[in-house]
């Protein structure tokens, strides 16, 4: 059977609400790019999942909308909860459209390790523009392009030390894993950094931040081979032009 998002769904949550280091880390950054209180800010998060990032988002107060194709992952999200004070909303929806989502109606956009699963870029920013306040912001982290390329691997290099080992950085296009556990099992789309960026330009925004974080100490832990590499890519990008 080919894995979707359907069927590595509720494998999904239980990764996350076992504690995965390398995806707490990844909502941790990604919400070091906001205001540390976001009493009366609204919030979509795009691609949320099961809502691990949904819930830390109202727990510093915002008012958030959680949207997601899977249902599945909606209905794991809904019955999480968040603890508040801020409150959270979840909708089956596409990030390459936000059907649900008005106009002008939200002053951030988070997307957490999720446009890499979505297949047209370019609608995905039209339609986060379309949702976005005028000088709203977007925050989005991805499997860093470089180090997280199609089919990279860890091989064992004359010194003994582990290394990755990347070939197709520019083969851009989808691609899926061939690790068992891999969540991109289900297939994603590879991009390159530059296509991330002058896509954003493209589209009206204008980088504010580019993160690539030091993995913490729990992530080298648990992976002692991530030492030295950002596992993900953050940008931090506010929409000016309409
Ligand atoms: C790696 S998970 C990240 C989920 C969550 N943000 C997190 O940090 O755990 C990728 C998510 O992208 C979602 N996704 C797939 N296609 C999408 C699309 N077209 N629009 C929005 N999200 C999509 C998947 O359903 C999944 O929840």
């Amino acid at each position: 059977m080919t894995d979707t998002w359907d069927t590595i769904a509720d494998w999904y949550a239980e990764l996350l609400r076992a504690g995965s280091a390398l995806n707490e880390f990844n909502r941790d950054v990604l919400l070091d790019r906001l205001p540390s209180r976001l009493s009366g800010h609204r919030v979509l998060d795009l691609g949320c999942g099961e809502g691990i990032i949904s819930r830390a988002l109202a727990a510093r107060g915002a008012s958030v909308v959680g949207v997601d194709p899977t249902p599945r992952l909606i209905e794991h999200a809904r019955a999480a909860g968040a603890a508040g004070p801020g409150t959270v909303v979840y909708t089956v929806d596409d990030g390459c459209t936000l059907a649900t989502v008005a106009d002008d109606s939200v002053d951030w956009v988070t997307a957490g390790l999720s446009l890499n699963h979505v297949p047209d870029l370019d609608a995905a920013l039209k339609a986060v523009g379309r949702v976005l306040t005028a000088r709203g912001s977007l925050v989005l982290s991805v499997p860093h392009p470089c180090f997280e390329a199609p089919h990279a691997t860890w091989a064992q290099a004359a010194d003994g030390a582990t290394r990755r080992v990347v070939g197709d950085y520019l083969a851009e296009g989808f691609w899926r894993s061939d690790q068992p556990q891999a969540v991109r099992r289900v297939g994603n789309h590879h991009r390159t950094t530059s296509t991330y960026v002058t896509a954003l330009l493209r589209h009206g925004f204008a980088l504010e931040s580019l993160t690539e974080p030091t993995p913490t100490a729990e992530v080298v832990a648990r992976q002692p081979q991530r030492a030295g590499l950002p596992p993900f890519l953050l940008i931090r990008a506010r929409a000016c032009e309409r």
